[in-house]
């Protein structure tokens, strides 16, 4: 097992990576204030891995009750979060019991939200269960919802007590899912990070195949990165921002495509794409870099190319983001390879609205 560190002072908490997480009740103790828990999971992870986990804590002297939802992005809702507020009230559980999220980053964010809200309130656990949630959506505290009009608008920002990360739970996540966390894992070599961008383009065939070795160094790398990032900026006053590279273009493909049909990852794939050649046509960097990119989306099994919404539905939907600043968007942009920054309203670091328009008019399918 290998534990770091969110370094967020009094509200500092451990991420534990390794196999076999899920029976090691040893590392969940320490973080309870009553022996007492509510786990959050779907119809996919529960008949996985809830009464295992269950068992865990209960044999460790816990109270255990759980609640299982519905499973996709569709279900990151109002209606989905108010059936965990539904049993929290039926359970009669208290504002010490602890929240447990088991399952990938809708089960996370919903339930990292409901943990905010509930008594104004309660502790909560991220147990990670894909390769998404374990590189990026349990650590650093951004839970909530989508709404129809725009994806993740309405939300908290809200720590957890600790990150497990059962990496053994990957084998079960079908090919698409693993792919689809590739994505936020190349996202950190992008923005910040050029020797783990190089490991990657080196070492993509090894994740593909589910190598325990080089899943779990891409997975603790890719939480040192998000750890780093958070530490130094908990709210995304500044640099948390550069971990939404590819996600006002991807996020626009989620929303406009329908929740749960393009996924996350898969969004933020071809979205990065659409950054890169916006940076492009600014002159920031080559068409052999964006080649670079594209290649190594491509291997690991990501689409390069984003679906055609048209340049208005685009500029709506990307109008609705929690970047805008005085009616502006603002794209995180390439400085080079391993180096992005966030483009400014009034700065010379502003984007070009005649290249983004070239970029949504001519780098998406013509189908
Ligand atoms: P997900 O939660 O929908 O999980 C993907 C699918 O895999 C689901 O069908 C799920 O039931 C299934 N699954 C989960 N674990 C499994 C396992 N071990 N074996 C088999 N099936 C399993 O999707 P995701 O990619 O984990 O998360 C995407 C969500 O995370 C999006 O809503 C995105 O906005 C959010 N997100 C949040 C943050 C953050 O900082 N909070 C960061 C990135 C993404
Ligand atoms: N996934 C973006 C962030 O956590 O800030």
């Amino acid at each position: 097992m290998q534990t770091l560190t969110v370094e967020l002072g009094d509200r500092a908490y451990p991420i534990h990576i390794g196999p076999g997480l899920l029976d090691r009740a040893d590392l969940v103790l320490p973080h309870l204030i009553q022996k007492r828990a509510v786990i959050v999971t779907n119809t996919t992870v529960g008949p996985l891995y809830l009464e295992r986990f269950s068992q865990t804590l209960k044999n460790a002297g816990m109270q255990v009750d759980s609640v299982v939802l519905p499973d996709g992005e569709a279900y990151k809702n109002w209606e989905t979060l108010n059936l965990i507020f539904d049993a929290l009230l039926t359970q009669r559980a208290e504002r010490k019991t602890t929240l447990i999220a088991l399952g990938g980053g809708v089960i996370g964010d919903l339930t990292g939200f409901a943990a905010a809200s509930y008594q104004r309130g309660m502790p909560f656990i991220q147990i990670p269960t894909t390769l998404l949630a374990q590189v990026d959506s349990s650590v650093g505290g951004k839970t909530g919802i989508n709404h129809p009009l725009g994806k993740n608008m309405i939300g908290a920002f809200y720590q957890p007590q600790l990150v497990l990360a059962d990496t053994e739970t990957l084998n079960t996540l079908p090919a698409r899912e693993l792919s689809a966390g590739l994505a936020e894992v190349i996202k950190y070599g992008l923005i910040r990070d050029l020797p783990f961008l190089e490991w990657l383009e080196a070492n993509m065939e090894a994740l593909m195949a589910r190598d325990t070795t080089a899943l779990t160094y891409a997975i603790r790398r890719s939480c040192e990165n998000k750890a780093e990032v958070v530490a130094a900026d908990e709210r995304e006053s500044g640099q948390r921002a550069l971990l939404n590279l590819g996600h006002t273009f991807g996020h626009a493909i989620e929303t406009g495509m329908g929740y749960g049909n393009w996924l996350h990852g898969e969004g933020v794939s071809a979205g990065t794409m659409l950054a890169a050649d916006l940076s492009r046509r600014m002159g920031l960097i080559s068409t052999a870099d964006v080649e670079r990119i594209a290649a190594l989306f491509h291997r690991a099994g990501l689409p390069v190319v984003a679906p055609d919404l048209g340049y208005d539905a685009y500029m709506d939907y990307m109008g609705v983001d929690k970047k805008v600043e005085a009616g502006r968007i603002r794209f995180v942009l390439f400085k080079q390879l391993g180096e992005a920054f966030v483009s400014g309203p009034g700065t010379p670091n502003d984007y070009d609205p005649d290249a983004l328009r070239a970029t949504l008019t001519e780098a998406v399918s013509k189908s």
